[in-house]
């Protein structure tokens, strides 16, 4: 199993050649003209290792102008979204999309790559209709790419900054009608930070709504040093960077993890001590108590019985008895800027399911994919520039 690390944590997925064949035939067949052309580039620029197509801009050069970093701002992009809830076949690729204004405090992303998160499904479907913004709807809250526009009060970051973020501060209320899935997404500058280095795009953009989810619940449940921790889904998007920073940043003395039989190799390649088949037994019943107990996958009646006298039971979704409690992730750049020295030195890293990359013509399959809930980490929804 520790081919799968290989092959989903530490191998690039832009070098992956399913992605160039993915770019070439299957967006060339279904996206508009201008957009094939952008492709068939893509796809060049994939077997030279290089992920994205923004190869002329840099975060290391001052002198970057809106031009080098991208071209001229246009008024219109290509963007999926949909104008009604429903299952995916509400998803409609469009290619005139407005492109967004930014308010003062926000800078105007060239999207390089985005990621999907289970809420983009639930989002979809009209589980938040009650506190979310206007339909139409670009989808998306994960986005790594270039900055090409700046607002007024934007202090700490300029044009040609390379730059990842979850852009909606609060994951359910009035999350943005123009979100990542687009060629430009609008983003306040607290959301964002500058990507870790040694990341590409695709790996950046799956990590900032999972990576902040985990660390919010790490941090809310009081885990610190010496302190033990159950993450149950520990193979999931949030799920396999809890493991992970629970160890590496929280310094957590045991790490437990839940995950069906393929994956409990991966959960001890991500650090867990104990890896917990759930076909196979039932963590509630085992001797074992922890300290926190960390839930991805919506268990917090079981979760509440293997919690010692005093310790946290936090919960991402579902229903949980006292003393379980449950959060919604709010956005912060300041928590990315922390974790990037452990995503830097590889204490910490991203990972990307075998399944993916998706071409961004897949967003239909890619939604697919993520409603079966088997993903592998984060999956990828790649932005193919049109340059
Ligand atoms: N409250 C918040 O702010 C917040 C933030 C982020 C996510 N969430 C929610 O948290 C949940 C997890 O998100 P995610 O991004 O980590 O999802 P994900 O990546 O789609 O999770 C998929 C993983 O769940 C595992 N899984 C499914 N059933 C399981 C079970 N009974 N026991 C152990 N593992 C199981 C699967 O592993 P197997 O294939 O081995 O079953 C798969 O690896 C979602 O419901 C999401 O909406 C909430």
């Amino acid at each position: 199993m520790q081919s799968l690390l290989s092959s989903s944590v530490l191998a690039s997925p832009c070098s992956s050649g399913k992605l160039a064949a993915a770019a070439s035939v299957s967006a060339a067949a279904r996206i508009s003209g201008a957009a094939a052309i952008a492709v068939s580039r893509r796809s060049a620029i994939a077997g030279g290792g290089r992920c994205v197509a923004v190869a002329s801009s840099s975060s290391s050069s001052s002198a970057v102008t809106t031009a080098e970093a991208g071209g001229a701002v246009p008024a219109t992009m290509k963007a999926w979204a949909y104008d009604e809830y429903g299952d995916g076949t509400v998803l409609k690729f469009k290619d005139a999309v407005p492109v967004p204004d930014i308010a003062d405090d926000q800078v105007l992303v060239r999207v390089a790559a985005a990621a999907l998160n289970p809420v983009d499904s639930k989002r979809r479907a009209g589980k938040f209709k009650a506190t979310d913004s206007p339909l139409p709807t670009v989808p998306g809250y994960d986005a790594a790419g270039v900055v090409v526009k700046v607002g007024s009060k934007v202090k700490g970051l300029k044009v040609g900054d390379e730059v990842y973020g979850n852009i909606n501060e609060k994951a359910l209320e009035g999350p943005k009608q123009s979100g990542s899935l687009a060629e430009y997404t609008a983003v306040e500058e607290k959301l964002v930070a500058i990507k870790p280095s040694n990341l590409d795009f695709a790996q950046a953009a799956g990590l900032p709504l999972a990576v902040e989810t985990a660390h919010e619940g790490l941090e809310r449940a009081g885990l610190s040093a010496g302190k033990s921790v159950l993450v149950l889904g520990g193979a999931g998007g949030v799920g396999s960077l809890a493991i992970q920073l629970a160890k590496q940043v929280f310094g957590a003395a045991k790490v437990a993890a839940t995950a069906s039989t393929p994956k409990l190799e991966l959960l001890k390649s991500l650090g867990a001590d104990l890896a917990i088949d759930y076909t196979k037994e039932n963590f509630d019943q085992l001797p074992d108590k922890y300290d926190v107990v960390f839930d991805a996958v919506g268990q917090g009646e079981k979760a509440v019985k293997v919690v010692k006298e005093g310790g946290s039971v936090v919960v991402l979704t579902g229903a949980v008895p006292p003393p379980g409690f449950r959060f919604v992730v709010t956005s912060d750049g300041s928590v990315l800027e922390k974790l990037n020295p452990y995503l830097e030195s590889g204490k910490v890293k991203p990972l990307v399911d075998p399944k993916g990359p998706f071409a961004f013509s897949q967003v239909v399959e890619a939604f697919s994919y993520l409603d079966a809930g088997r993903a592998t980490g984060k999956e990828f929804v790649y932005i193919l520039l049109n340059r």
